[in-house]
C-alpha cells in the first residue's frame, strides 16, 4: 500500500508504506515535510495533524476518544476529515491513503 501526501501547494510524495506502519512514521521516516510528530506516535503533541481525502474518511476506523481529545489542540484549523496521522495505517483493503498536510504544526 501507498500513502500520498499532498502540501498546501499542491506538491505530492508517494511513498510505500507497510499496513503495519502509522503514516506518522512513514512521513518523519522519509523526510515529508510539516509533519513533527514530535511524541513519537503517544498521542501527546498533535504535531502530526493531516486531513484524510474526504472521500476516504468512511474508509478508516473511527478515532479514539483520546485522538479526539487531542485533535482539539491541532494548531492548524480543525476540520471533520481531521487525524492525528500517528493513528492511521493503511489498511486493507485501502490500496492508497491520501492525507493532505496542514498549514501548521505548531
Ligand atoms: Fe504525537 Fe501523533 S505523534 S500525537
Amino acid at each position: 500500500p501507498r500513502v500520498r501526501f499532498v502540501q498546501q501547494d499542491g506538491s505530492e510524495k508517494s511513498l510505500e508504506v507497510g499496513r503495519e506502519v502509522s503514516v506518522m512514521l512513514a512521513a518523519v521516516r522519509n523526510g515529508v515535510p510539516g509533519i513533527d510528530g514530535e511524541c513519537g506516535g503517544c498521542l501527546d503533541c498533535a504535531t502530526c495533524h493531516v486531513y484524510v481525502d474526504e472521500e476516504q474518511t468512511s474508509s478508516l476506523p473511527q478515532p479514539s476518544e483520546e485522538e479526539l481529545e487531542l485533535l482539539s489542540a491541532v494548531s492548524g484549523e480543525r476540520r471533520p476529515n481531521s487525524r492525528l496521522s500517528c493513528q492511521l495505517k493503511v489498511l486493507a483493503p485501502l490500496d492508497e491513503l491520501v492525507v493532505h498536510v496542514p498549514a501548521r504544526q505548531s
